[in-house]
């Protein structure tokens, strides 16, 4: 039987959850890879902490430069831009897969990375990046590929839509609702990432690449976080028959003569609150859940709803693309390549 090398970087709440799945099920993976996946280490930065159980800890590595080049497939938990990055392009040099679930990297540096994996001939997948366990990245990149995406209006921080639906339906101030998704365990110690928007623009930049095959970068996104919607704009959406929600609109923009196709055609990518008509899909949205709303010309409008954020949500988006590449590895395929073949330009706001 084929063995398939793994190897995790990191172990918190998603890397924790994707080697426990490793552990527990490896005959039903292997079923699904036509390969066993072996894990062969996890790099982790402390290796005293507690870790899941079954885990064996001679599999705790500091190391991570060194296990990523014993592996067949690398799985990236880690987050942040390094070493990140540097151990994505070590690994892909090396032959590996890759999956991350890493949207801060790829918002920020996602080209180098498909280049990277574009000359090794490797596959780089990162389902996880983008909403947690919805499956999004994969839809655009492949089921829609053949159709022309014109819009994507998105969902996609819990964390805030938690925080404005509490204020819709409790009357509650931004302060007071931030506290509870605190207390909830969606919103961090330091919310900023989510509160200002970051998370979200990290997210836009990553739908907008894909959906329309150009380059985006979180710094394309006009950005603005949720910090300055009051009660008061609440209940003036409620009494408008509109919901307030931190929308990531990616959308195409038209040229001269306003073609949408023709010279000087670009695309907008924004992140900020919006009032959404209580008519529309995406403010059905409730609690930390995420959605994806897409307009595409030939198959309309789709809706992709789910949760957003967890250790066991993001581990199903993270297993679901290692088996993809595992079986890639299997059958000597590869996957669908990022590469950008538009140049479209990202207009600021408010221009044309
Ligand atoms: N903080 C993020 C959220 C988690 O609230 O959606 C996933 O990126």
């Amino acid at each position: 039987e084929r063995v398939l090398r793994v190897a995790l970087l990191g172990c918190g709440v998603v890397g924790s959850e994707v080697a426990r799945e490793l552990l527990e099920q490896p005959d039903e993976l292997a079923a699904r890879c036509g390969a066993r996946l072996e894990l062969v280490g996890v790099a982790v930065r402390r290796p005293g902490r507690q870790r899941p159980p079954g885990l064996d800890p001679a599999l705790l590595t500091t190391d991570a430069e060194g296990l990523v080049e014993r592996a067949d497939l690398v799985v990236e938990v880690i987050g942040g831009i390094e070493p990140a990055r540097s151990l994505l392009l070590r690994a892909m040099a090396h032959g590996a897969s890759v999956v991350t679930a890493n949207k801060a990297l790829l918002a920020e540096d996602g080209p180098r990375l498909y280049e990277a994996a574009d000359a090794a001939g490797v596959d780089l997948y990162f389902e996880a990046a983008v909403a947690g366990a919805i499956p999004i990245v994969r839809p655009l990149r492949d089921s829609l590929v053949g159709d022309r995406v014109d819009r994507v209006l998105g969902v996609v921080n819990g964390t805030t839509n938690y925080v404005l639906d509490q204020m819709d339906t409790t009357g509650a101030g931004l302060d007071e609702a931030v506290q509870e998704a605190q207390a909830l365990g969606y919103a961090e110690a330091d919310p900023t990432a989510d509160v200002e928007g970051f998370d979200a623009a990290a997210k836009a930049a990553i739908i907008a690449s894909l959906a329309f095959h150009t380059r985006v970068s979180a710094a394309d996104v006009h950005r603005e976080g949720i910090t300055g919607v009051t009660a008061g704009d609440v209940a003036a959406a409620r009494e408008a028959g509109a919901v307030v929600k931190l929308l990531a609109i990616c959308e195409r923009t038209a040229g001269e003569d306003g073609d949408p196709e023709g010279p000087g055609a670009g695309v907008s990518v924004r992140v900020h609150p919006a009032m959404v008509p209580r008519t529309h899909p995406l403010a059905g949205v409730r609690g930390a859940f995420n959605a994806v709303f897409v307009e595409a010309r030939g198959a309309g409008p789709l809706m992709f709803y789910g949760q957003g954020a967890g250790g066991a949500p993001t581990a199903s988006a993270v297993l679901g693309d290692l088996v993809a590449v595992a079986r890639h590895r299997v059958t000597g395929g590869r996957g669908s390549s990022e590469s950008a073949h538009a140049d479209l330009p990202v207009r600021p706001m408010g221009e044309a």
